[in-house]
């Protein structure tokens, strides 16, 4: 359990609810969940079941009309064909994760991941007695693993890398072809390539393929982000064939079934209608993007990039601070914004980078970054 570090912005998000309870306001830039409600035909749907009331366990690989819906998705939206027998619903896409290092990972068995990542990743590995490897990665890759990185850091004992395309701190996505030699690495050297495709959904520029496009691969979606289905916690894996067994039994023992009201509400989510509505939201997401990138440049903040996806901005503040979780905690008590310092991300120059969430309507943004510019124009005392 020692390696097992707590998510560092729960701390800041337990403080910033007490400012407020203490009267302050807050701009939270710091939460990683859409602040849209579930469309409206989803919660219908969810309502219907619970009037119904046969909610009983599930299989424990999930529904058959999910699993055949979810099968549909990729057909239509990306044109892919999987079969619905390699479609795992789980408790989150969390559950996902874990099911699938659970039947890769063995005791002393190395993982790759990239630093800055997905910090759950690496515990997970730390459960099941693997290695969590992270490689450091900058704006050079995008911040995302490469096939050269894999193929550097690959040893005897690696059994599998994780990748997040659009990842979580930074919004990158990794280009196809990236991903298609990284699998081909992996599989030459009798490993998996995990692919967290959570923020699919949320891109902005060009058009999103899936990794599900090669049967070998563990493709992670969810139900969550592009969704808006935080707290219904139900995500969804596509596993290569000859695991779905062990899957299977792990996940029998580790939670029986996903929820089944949320399984059920979830048919919604593929209707047209909320298609419609979700794909109005991402365009809100953009926006926010757009203005914010600008606005955290001129700043101080060093994007290299402009994100592709996600809703969160990895922003360097080496110009700003030598400390950035100090500074996260400053600009929380001093000005009441909250972000989420680099350390929940890893440890490779996470002193010097924080993420912001624009899981916020703009005009509250602008209200967060107009108070960064004043708390930084006291703090270096000038006028
Ligand atoms: C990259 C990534 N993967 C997985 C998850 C887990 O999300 P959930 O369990 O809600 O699907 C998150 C949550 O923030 C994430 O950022």
């Amino acid at each position: 359990m020692s390696a097992i570090a707590p998510f560092r912005v729960m701390e800041l998000l337990g403080r910033a609810k007490t400012l407020e309870g203490e009267g302050r306001s807050i701009v939270h830039m710091e939460i990683g969940e859409p602040d849209f409600l579930t469309p409206r035909p989803v919660c219908e749907a969810g309502i219907r079941a619970l009037e119904k009331g046969d909610l009983f366990y599930t299989s424990a690989l999930g529904s058959a009309e999910l699993r055949a819906a979810i099968a549909r998705y990729y057909a239509t939206r990306y044109r892919v064909d999987v079969a619905p027998g390699r479609i795992v619903i789980t408790s989150g896409s969390s559950g996902a994760l874990l099911l699938a290092m659970g039947v890769i990972v063995d005791p002393g068995a190395e993982v790759l991941v990239s630093d800055p990542g997905y910090p759950a990743n690496r515990h997970f590995v730390r459960l099941l007695n693997g290695e969590p490897v992270g490689v450091p990665v900058g704006p050079d890759s995008d911040y995302q693993l490469t096939p050269e990185l894999v193929e550097t850091y690959w040893s005897e004992r690696t059994v599998a890398a994780v990748v997040a395309t659009p990842s979580n701190p930074t919004g990158t996505v990794i280009a196809p072809e990236a991903l298609a030699r990284m699998a081909a690495i992996a599989a030459d050297r009798g490993g998996a390539l995990i692919v967290d495709e959570i923020y699919h959904g949320l891109v902005y520029e060009g058009e999103t393929k899936t990794a599900a496009i090669d049967p070998e691969l563990f493709v992670i979606g969810s139900f969550s982000k592009y969704f808006n289905m935080t707290g219904w916690r139900l995500g969804w894996m596509i596993a290569p064939e000859r695991y779905i067994g062990d899957i299977e039994k792990l996940a029998q023992n580790v939670y029986l079934s996903a929820p089944a009201p949320a399984q059920r509400a979830a048919l919604a989510a593929f209707e047209p209608e909320t298609i419609a509505i979700l794909d109005g939201r991402r365009e809100e997401f953009r926006a926010r993007r757009d203005y914010l990138v600008p606005a955290l440049r001129k700043l101080g903040f060093d994007i290299p990039q402009m994100p592709q996806g996600a809703f969160y901005v990895y922003a360097g503040c080496a110009r700003l601070t030598d400390d950035s979780f100090r500074f996260t905690h400053e600009l929380l008590e001093r000005a009441g914004v909250a972000i989420t310092p680099g350390i929940d991300f890893g440890s490779h120059r996470a002193s010097e980078h924080v993420r912001f969430a624009y899981t916020n309507p703009v005009e509250r943004l602008r209200e967060g970054v107009e108070r960064i510019g004043e708390f930084l124009r006291v703090s270096r005392g000038s006028p």
